[in-house]
């Protein structure tokens, strides 16, 4: 037996009776399955009842108000979903004349429609040869295959999709696609798989290599840290103070300003009153001016910067920081980010 006659055989046996499997109706299939976006079936059975109770038709969809919908969606969160469905049902009455479209191809140029939902509708309603691919499928075919690509790297995506396509029944593509969704759903769950009754028992990678609990692979998001930075253009006519960055932070062995860096965005009585400024500027010294925030994005940080334009120094503080008096004009000589190097350019010209 193939893979997909061994999962459609699992799935008739032990498939949960639930009402969008019993219609090829493109318009009730993407009410249920954008339902189903980022919600369990137990919470959104009960929305897609309602819904399609109220609106049966697309027509009726496209004709109730947004205040209608949003009513009717409330408690099930990411509320765009309701505001992009109306949306796409206005589309729908005016581009499609009403015919709700069942090609992959022009499911997915519609709001809310993506690479999923698109290859769902169309599969179910027409039986178009489309894979679908969602959280249950990548858990599949990691463990089946022993892939541990991770599923939401680029790379992943592509590998991932490749194998649902070619593990797709073409002739029975709805019902291997619903197959897949509920084997993962059911059978091959995240925690805790059933796999003492599992009908891929010998020829799962991960079960034969005790690796379920490893697959699939997922990468962590790093979270993305929030720098704010006064940088001070200590300028004393045709000579301002910079200094070079240590190796151990961004920007190694650049050169930028002097700088006091805070954890949160605060405003200048803050930056005064902070001990580096009174040591730096005795606190004496006249702030000029100050730039706008700049906003500059790096790979895991989001740097916050404003440029306090002074001009008195405490002299015994430049070599004790180590920081260097530079001509105006050799500016240019010295590496710097983009940030500084782009700020002090425009200053300077
Ligand atoms: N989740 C998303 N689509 C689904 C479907 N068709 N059946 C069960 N769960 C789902």
């Amino acid at each position: 037996m193939s893979f997909s006659d061994t999962l459609i055989s699992w799935y008739i046996n032990n498939k949960r009776n639930l009402p969008w499997r019993n219609t090829h109706n493109p318009y009730l299939i993407w009410l249920s399955e954008i339902i189903l976006q980022q919600t369990r079936v137990e919470q959104g059975l009960p929305y897609y009842l309602r819904f399609s109770d109220a609106y049966p038709t697309i027509e009726s969809f496209a004709n109730a108000s947004e205040d209608q919908i949003l009513r009717m969606w409330q408690g099930l969160g990411y509320y765009s979903r309701g505001r992009n469905m109306l949306k796409t049902a206005k589309v729908i009455q005016k581009d499609f004349n009403g015919i709700f479209p069942q090609a992959y191809a022009d499911l997915i140029k519609l709001v809310g429609i993506g690479e999923y939902t698109a290859a769902a509708i169309s599969s179910f309603s027409s039986n178009e040869a489309k894979a679908v691919v969602d959280g249950n499928v990548y858990r599949v075919i990691a463990r089946y295959f022993g892939i541990s690509t991770p599923i939401n790297s680029t790379l992943g995506k592509k590998e991932f999709q490749a194998i649902a396509n070619e593990l797709l029944d073409i002739k029975n593509a709805g019902e291997h696609n619903q197959a897949m969704i509920e084997f993962g759903a059911l059978q091959c769950k995240p925690k805790n798989p059933n796999c003492s009754v599992c009908p891929f028992q010998t020829s799962c990678f991960a079960y034969q290599h005790h690796k379920i609990n490893e697959l699939p692979v997922k990468l962590k998001k790093l979270k993305i840290k929030e720098r704010f930075f006064y940088f001070f253009l200590i300028d004393n006519g045709d000579e301002i103070l910079i200094k070079r960055r240590d190796n151990s932070d961004i920007w190694a062995g650049l050169h930028d300003l002097p700088a006091i860096e805070f954890s949160e965005r605060t405003g200048l009585e803050v930056l005064i009153n902070h001990p580096h400024f009174t040591e730096w500027f005795n606190g004496e010294t006249v702030i000029h001016k100050t730039s706008e925030e700049i906003k500059h994005i790096l790979t895991h940080q989001r740097i916050y910067a404003r440029f306090v334009h002074l001009q008195n120094y405490n002299p015994a503080i430049i070599e004790k920081n180590g920081w260097l008096k530079i001509k105006k004009s050799q500016v240019s000589n010295y590496g710097m980010p983009k940030l500084i190097f782009g700020y002090l350019k425009n200053f300077l010209n």
